[in-house]
């Protein structure tokens, strides 16, 4: 009826737990004769910590709840749910993760009459794609889950603002927040998270991980609110946000704690965007401003003024060239990474320039750049720390030029 699997880990008591959770009672029992360190892998509480039960809430007996927890299991996923919920959580009252993603069936009337009290220990709640939740399950959220540092709600496409009024109310402890493609969602809730609402909610001020990709209604106001209250955000992803434009990158541009910074496919975001967030006081790992048409060579000059601590930049599809590739390669001493995939000018040159450079390179991305050849190629492959090289179309042209 359940199945189990564990996260990946290097103690080597939790993969000998993971394999011997596919065993039967019995086989455990056989094991468990081989010798200690086997038998504390097979029934030991400590070696189940860490672990995680996968089931299908379908006929799985509600005394089930109670073995599972009192074997150290905190973390559970529901891969589908056709019996009430609240079995979950009455037998496992330490529960720490709960996975209900993709559970359509999920409504508010089924996550209310599980959630009645307080469940302190829970910290990682994942509802992505459950499509039926709406406000009023944030509601008793924000009320009994003080604790949440982890919210997904991706895909959960009836949150409005007042949903996010509530989070704001209610989970100050939040590090991690996702609202990917919460298409109601508006400056005004952003607003709410980042505690410009103070009189009504404290806000999210804790947040670390934020994720807004497809929220079509945000607009520079947002990244305001967000540069003013979330001063402890580390990675923001604002990817296919069509409403930001360059100004907005003027807010953003003095987040100190900014490590990470995902602008794919905003379609206003042009050089003068990375010009504002070149000249501030960022200082970010990874940028990716794949897709963003309006971004040329210039970007890559201002990215080589000041943002050249850069270990990873994405750049797939941009109209950059070999010249903006050196007037930026000199100063990027610290780029592991960097996708400059359906660059369709790049040549052989450019890839001579990131090769004699970008001595660290670890990953390049290549993909669709039908103007390199072999030469160019073989330049590419010499770099010392060179592990990943995605050339994609360029194997199928190349291949057909060989045919
Ligand atoms: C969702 O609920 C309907 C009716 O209650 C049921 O027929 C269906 O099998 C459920 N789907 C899943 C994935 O549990
Ligand atoms: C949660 O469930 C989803 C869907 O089954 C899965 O893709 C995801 O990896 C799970 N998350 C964790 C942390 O296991
Ligand atoms: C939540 O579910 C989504 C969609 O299945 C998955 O991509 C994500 O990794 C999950 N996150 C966690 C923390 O479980
Ligand atoms: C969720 O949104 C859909 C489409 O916008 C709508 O038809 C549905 O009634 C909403 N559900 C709830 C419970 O509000
Ligand atoms: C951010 O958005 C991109 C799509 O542009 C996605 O691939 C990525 O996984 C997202 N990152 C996070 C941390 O959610
Ligand atoms: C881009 O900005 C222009 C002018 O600021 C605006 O009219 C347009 O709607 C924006 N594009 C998108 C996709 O929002």
């Amino acid at each position: 009826m359940f199945q189990w699997s564990t996260h990946i880990s290097c103690l080597f008591p939790e993969i000998l737990a993971m394999i011997f959770s596919y065993l039967d009672v019995r086989d455990k029992g056989r094991v468990a004769q081989v010798c200690m360190a086997w038998r504390d892998a097979a029934y030991h509480k400590s070696v189940w910590r860490g672990v995680e039960a996968k089931l299908h809430l379908r006929r799985a007996n509600p005394s089930l709840f109670p073995s599972l927890q009192a074997r150290g299991i905190r973390r559970v996923q529901i891969l589908s749910l056709r019996r009430s919920l609240s079995y979950v959580i009455q037998g496992m009252p330490n529960i720490e993760s709960l996975n209900l993603s993709g559970c359509y069936n999920l409504t508010d009337n089924g996550l209310g009459h599980a959630f009645v009290q307080e469940i302190p220990s829970l910290r990682v709640l994942n509802l992505s794609l459950c499509k039926q939740i709406t406000d009023s399950s944030l509601g008793r959220i924000a009320q009994y889950l003080k604790n949440l540092e982890m919210l997904e709600l991706g895909g959960c496409s009836n949150i409005t603002n007042t949903g996010l009024l509530l989070v704001a109310w209610g989970l100050h402890r939040l590090k991690s927040l996702n609202l990917r493609s919460c298409r109601h969602v508006s400056d005004v809730g952003i607003g709410h998270l980042a505690g410009m609402t103070r009189s009504a909610a404290e806000g999210c001020l804790n947040l670390e991980y934020l994720t807004l990709q497809d929220c079509q209604k945000l607009t520079d106001l947002s990244l305001k609110h967000i540069s003013k209250g979330l001063t402890k955000l580390r990675v923001l992803n604002l990817s296919f946000c069509g409403g930001i434009s360059d100004a907005g990158m003027i807010h953003l541009s003095h987040m100190g704690s900014l490590w990470s910074l995902n602008l794919r496919s905003c379609d206003n975001i042009s050089d003068t965007g990375t010009m504002h967030l070149a000249m501030g006081s960022l200082r970010l790992s990874g940028l990716d401003v794949s897709f963003c048409d309006k971004i040329g060579d210039q970007t890559l000059a201002y990215i080589a003024q000041g943002l050249y601590q850069l270990k990873s930049l994405s750049l797939c599809s941009c109209h950059i060239s070999d010249d903006g590739i050196n007037r930026m390669v000199r100063q990027m001493h610290e780029l592991r990474t960097l996708n400059i995939g359906q660059c369709v000018r790049i040549t052989d040159k450019g890839l001579e320039l990131i090769a004699d450079h970008l001595t660290q390179l670890v990953g390049i991305d290549l993909y669709g750049c039908t103007k390199i050849t072999k030469r160019g190629l073989e330049r590419i492959t010499q770099l010392p720390c060179l592990k990943v090289l995605n050339l994609g179309l360029w194997q199928m042209t190349e291949s057909e030029k060989v045919r």
